[in-house]
């Protein structure tokens, strides 16, 4: 925990596995806005996501460390989150589920964002499945995260509207704007009750 300009601030750990549109919006209204975090750590289970880049680029300590592959690894994230005094684990487009073991270590203190609106559509593919079973609604929602798949307590959840123009990719684009909106107020408004 650190003191800025008298304010607390907590360290979160950002986890991804691509592109890093979340992970951007996060640390970008941490920066802009008086917030009661600091995005510490990245995590990325893939070499090559960009969201590293992204993280290079904002100097935020990054790791490349596939933590579901082995528990040595698992155990390799878990000394890095507690040196670096993480209190929350923000998982922002990581594409596996975390082992039983470490969702123990850090229980309460790991949440997700899903492109759906839970419970419905777990997994991958959500905007496909919507369009094929011609949902007039879709959404995000941020959940806390145990060891089933897209399962946790849900914390909050938005809509959008599916219109009859509307593709995969559209659907997509419109989701993740509200994500962008969403996901670091969420992150905030979780901290302040600690
Ligand atoms: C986001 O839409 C996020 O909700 C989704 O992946 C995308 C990641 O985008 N997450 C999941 O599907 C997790 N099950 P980003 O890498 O640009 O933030």
């Amino acid at each position: 925990m650190k003191k800025s300009n008298g304010k607390i601030k907590y360290n979160i750990a950002v986890f991804i596995s691509g592109r890093g549109s979340n992970l951007k919006s996060i640390v970008r209204y941490s920066l802009k806005n008086k917030t009661l975090y600091k995005v510490k750590v990245v995590i990325s289970n893939k070499q090559k996501a960009t969201g590293l880049l992204i993280a290079k680029k904002m100097r935020i300590e990054s790791y490349y460390v596939d933590l579901t592959k082995s528990k040595k690894l698992g155990k390799r994230v878990l000394n890095i989150l507690r040196k670096n005094d993480i209190k929350l684990v923000c998982l922002a487009g990581f594409m596996k589920i975390l082992p039983a073991y470490f969702v123990k270590s850090y229980k309460g203190k790991i949440i997700n964002i899903h492109p759906s609106l839970l419970p419905k559509y777990k997994g991958l593919n959500t905007h496909k499945r919507v369009i094929e079973n011609n949902e007039k609604y879709t959404g995000c929602t941020i959940h806390y995260v145990n060891r089933f798949l897209d399962s946790g307590k849900i914390i909050c959840q938005r809509k959008v509207k599916i219109t009859k123009k509307d593709n995969k990719r559209s659907i997509e684009k419109k989701v993740l704007k509200i994500e962008h909106k969403m996901y670091p107020k969420i992150i905030d408004k979780i901290l302040s009750n600690l």
